[in-house]
């Protein structure tokens, strides 16, 4: 909601606490989004850098982090009926919501059934969606038996 401090999101990247790199984010505003309404992102390559220089520039604190960062982020325009897809390694956050509007928004994330897993475990946070043949033949395969 406009001003609301309640759900604001520091600057961070969700590998920064252990969730998998081969993970990307489904974002799904349920209303035009713009402006501080919406969430930042900092672009691939200003974020690569950022990574080289992260114990110089990266500070003590979210606040911090993002002062380092604020002039190269980009405050992404997402209209109801779009959706972003997102590489939740990249750093991101919200601020306060400065627009006269409430922001609706729904995400879900989507990673490969094989890649590691963090905090978030399939049949508790992942389910497995689309298995291809060769996975299910793979799950199911046992060793001959010997004796
Ligand atoms: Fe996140």
């Amino acid at each position: 909601m406009p001003n609301d401090t309640s759900s604001l999101l520091p600057v961070h990247a969700d590998t920064w606490s252990g969730d998998s790199p081969f993970e990307v984010v489904v974002w799904l505003p349920l209303v035009d989004c713009f402006g501080t309404k919406a969430m930042y992102l900092l672009p691939p390559i200003e974020s690569a850098k950022f990574s080289d220089e992260f114990s110089k520039r990266g500070g003590s604190s979210s606040e911090s982090i993002f002062d380092s960062i604020k002039t190269e982020v980009k405050w992404l325009e997402v209209k109801s009926g779009q959706v972003l897809v997102f590489d939740q390694s990249l750093p991101h956050g919200n601020r306060l919501n400065e627009e006269t509007e409430t922001r609706w928004s729904m995400n879900c994330r989507f990673k490969g059934v094989f890649t590691p897993y963090g905090d978030k475990k399939p049949g508790e946070f992942f389910e497995p969606i689309t298995l291809r043949p060769a996975s299910r033949r793979g799950m199911s395969y046992e060793l001959p038996k010997i004796s």
